[in-house]
């Protein structure tokens, strides 16, 4: 899997005619060996989803954040069935930059998860450690309490139900990359840990790398035994490149 993260980013005409190039570009695409997901601002998600239905692009519609009520007095939010209601198939839930500027915690981010779940959307539960904790070695057990803090009560039968993205922070828009082994390390215990939650069913839970993922870097982290795919920033605001990184993976799984 290969989702862009467009992040506040563009205005609704450049992220229509980004979702049309990537859609150009992507025709021969089948989604059954490589899916792949845009996430555009909240704004844009009406705009790209009729460009998705119109040229039965292969890419899903996904969102960068959700609040976990039904409806009500929650001015300025955005509920699970409203992105239902546009078309989102996936939802980005607690990426570092919510966790960090909007203070979003793990007991958020498992309300979220459960409240998307209930509406049949994906969640992509985003984790990653610090500098500090990486410096110290305690990237594993860091990250690992993130995961058990998302996912707790939260059952799944199938194992494509979710997503998790691990994203070391200090790789996020930096250039600075994981290597393909320091990535592997986190999400092989990320693996191990839902093994133990729910059995071999957990082998089907995509797990992505995110951290200054490009075209040039992205085998060496799919080629890795646990990693199925990337969680792109930067990279995906350029449709080449995005595109690129899509037919990579794309040719390696064929
Ligand atoms: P980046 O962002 O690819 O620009 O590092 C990744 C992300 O934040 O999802």
């Amino acid at each position: 899997m290969i989702a862009g993260n467009w992040k506040m980013n563009g205005n609704y005409a450049e992220a229509v005619v980004l979702a049309q190039d990537i859609s150009d570009n992507l025709k021969e695409l089948d989604p059954q060996t490589t899916e792949v997901v845009v996430c555009p601002p909240m704004v844009d998600l009406k705009g790209v989803g009729a460009v998705i239905d119109f040229d039965h692009a292969p890419f899903a519609l996904g969102a960068q954040n959700v609040y976990y009520q039904i409806s009500g007095a929650y001015t300025g939010e955005t509920s699970p069935d409203m992105l239902k209601n546009l078309g989102c198939s996936y939802c980005i839930i607690g990426h570092s930059e919510r966790r960090m500027y909007f203070h979003e915690t793990d007991e958020d981010v498992n309300l979220k998860a459960r409240a998307l779940m209930d509406v049949d959307i994906k969640p992509i539960i985003c984790v990653g450690e610090p500098v500090e904790q990486r410096e110290a070695g305690l990237q594993v057990s860091y990250v690992l309490s993130q995961v058990q803090g998302a996912l707790k009560d939260i059952q799944i039968s199938k194992g494509d139900e979710l997503v998790i993205a691990y994203e070391p922070i200090w790789a996020i828009g930096t250039g600075k990359t994981a290597t393909p082994d320091d990535a592997q390390e986190v999400i092989g215990a990320i693996r191990d840990e839902l093994l133990q939650l729910y059995g071999v069913v957990a082998n089907k839970v995509r797990i992505l790398y995110g951290g200054s993922a490009k075209p040039e870097n992205i085998l060496g982290f799919v080629g890795q035994p646990d990693i199925d795919g990337a969680l792109v920033g930067g990279a995906s605001l350029n449709a080449d490149a995005f595109c690129e990184m899509v037919k990579r993976v794309d040719g390696d799984n064929e």
